[in-house]
């Protein structure tokens, strides 16, 4: 009888809950990690791009991102990060682990994934400690290609040029995955 019970409960649970609730609580907290990065950068890069154009939002870009990146640091216990393949910043060039997780990410998207969904969580040894890892792709949009697509205006490509000279995080279409955000933390 408490076994009809169950299953019956279960049946009537929506399957985004039942795929939630079955993920490692690590994996989850890193997704709502991601959700704050996106949640902080996103409105600051809007603004500048609004009030004073694609050249100061650079800037602001370039303050701010290492910036909340930073803070989430702090304040979760994870390292944060972003990389990519074709990395900007020079703390965005992918390691081992990362260079590959961003690799199957393409090979992913190369096969019809829906890059939003992307993401991987792994416990992998790092200097003998066991480590959470965790990965989720980002994908290029209309408002990035300003920055990351193929008409970059030559005010912006000065800009880019001065504070990034290795910089090699143009050329992205529309839908392509732009880079990822990278969270790591020690297991106890
Ligand atoms: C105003 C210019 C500008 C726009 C618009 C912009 N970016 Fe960037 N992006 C930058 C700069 C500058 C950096 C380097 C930040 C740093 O120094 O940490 C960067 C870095 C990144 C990184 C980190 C990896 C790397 O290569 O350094 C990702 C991922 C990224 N951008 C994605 C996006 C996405 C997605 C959008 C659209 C939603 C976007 N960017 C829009 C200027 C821009």
């Amino acid at each position: 009888m408490k076994k009809i019970i169950l299953s019956a409960l279960i049946a009537a649970l929506p399957a985004s809950v039942m795929a939630e609730s079955s993920l490692p609580e690590k994996q989850l907290e890193a997704r709502q990690l991601a959700k704050q990065f996106l949640g902080q950068l996103k409105p600051e890069l809007g603004k500048a791009m609004k009030s004073a154009g694609p050249v100061h939002a650079v800037d602001v870009c370039y303050k701010k991102a290492p910036e909340i990146a930073q803070n989430l640091s702090q304040s979760s216990g994870w390292n944060v990060n972003r990389v990519s393949l074709k990395p900007r910043a020079v703390n965005a060039v992918p390691d081992a682990w990362e260079k590959q997780t961003l690799e199957w990410f393409e090979a992913q998207a190369n096969s019809g994934a829906d890059i939003k969904k992307l993401e991987k969580f792994e416990i992998v040894k790092l200097d003998g400690q066991d480590t959470y890892r965790y990965m989720k792709a980002i994908p290029t949009g209309d408002i990035c290609l300003t920055c990351h697509g193929t008409a970059v205006p030559p005010a912006v490509k000065a800009k880019l040029e001065e504070l990034y000279p290795q910089d090699k995080a143009t050329g992205f279409h529309k839908g392509q995955i732009r880079g990822a955000f990278s969270f790591q933390q020690a297991k106890n």
